[in-house]
């Protein structure tokens, strides 16, 4: 199985630390952001990696990660003009991905939790795509998945009115019919290829599947959210409270 993490788009909602750099180059905790799903997936055994990155900063990541020998993968380079959604950026990965089955992580997402037990169980579909979700407690910020008798019935991006907790992290794992569904996607109302609309057209088919995280999960694309990756980080390395009481 091969990786893609998805490292595009301009990090507006960061500005200004993303006036000169990329999102996923800035710190979080002890290493640049893009570290963390990229030793998620080489922990999980996934060591042929290629980043789909964009704006201006893009050749900063070759500098920073070379050919990924230092962190123990393989790992190529794409480039996404624009940001034209997540799924536009996983279009690029087509050629990459040569047939395979891969495991998509996006560049802003931390994850406690081993991807390889979510790994193991996709191995044992015959097809189609699994996510992993976590309950959280402000799930209109995600795409939100409802489930009845155990499977999902449908997954909205931000709701008004989420009809879960369980919301759909970054981290997705696709059979190879994942590039003839994005060739299906339209922009949605922001102007960007969803990749909700992508794990909408699995669930149409009967072919999604998903796992249940137990351990913590962020994202770290907002000013809060930063924050609160670098503090589940800096927790996970010992380091707590140092501003004292
Ligand atoms: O964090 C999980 C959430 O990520 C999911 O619950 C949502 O369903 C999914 O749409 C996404 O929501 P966001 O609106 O928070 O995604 P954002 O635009 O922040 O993009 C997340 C990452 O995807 C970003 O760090 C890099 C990559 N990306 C994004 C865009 C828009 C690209 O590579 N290219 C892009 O054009």
């Amino acid at each position: 199985m091969k990786g893609v993490i998805l490292a595009g788009g301009i990090g507006s909602r960061l500005h200004p630390l993303t006036k000169i750099t990329n999102k996923h180059l800035l710190p979080v905790f002890d290493r640049p952001m893009i570290y963390y799903p990229l030793q998620m997936l080489a922990a999980a055994g996934i060591r042929e990696i290629l980043i789909v990155t964009g704006g201006n900063s893009a050749g900063d990541f070759l500098r920073l990660l070379e050919n990924g020998e230092e962190v123990g993968c393989s790992i190529r380079y794409a480039y996404q003009r624009g940001e034209g959604g997540i799924a536009d950026a996983l279009r690029l990965a087509r050629d990459f991905a040569e047939g395979d089955r891969i495991c998509v992580v996006l560049g802003d997402n931390i994850f406690q939790d081993s991807l390889l037990p979510a790994r193991q169980a996709f191995e044992n579909q015959s097809r189609g795509a699994r996510l992993l979700l976590k309950e959280v407690s402000d799930p209109e910020r995600f795409g939100v998945a409802e489930i009845h008798g155990g499977r999902i019935v449908g997954i909205v991006e931000k709701p008004a009115r989420p009809a879960s907790r369980l919301a759909v992290t970054g981290a997705y794992f696709y059979d190879e019919t994942v590039f003839e569904k994005i060739a299906r996607c339209r922009p949605s109302h922001r102007n960007e290829l969803e990749i909700t609309d992508v794990n909408n057209m699995y669930l149409a088919e009967n072919h999604l599947e998903f796992s249940i995280l137990e351990g913590w999960w962020t994202d770290a694309g907002t000013f809060d959210s930063l924050l609160r990756a670098q503090q589940f980080v800096a927790r996970s390395r010992g380091v707590h409270d140092i501003l004292g009481s």
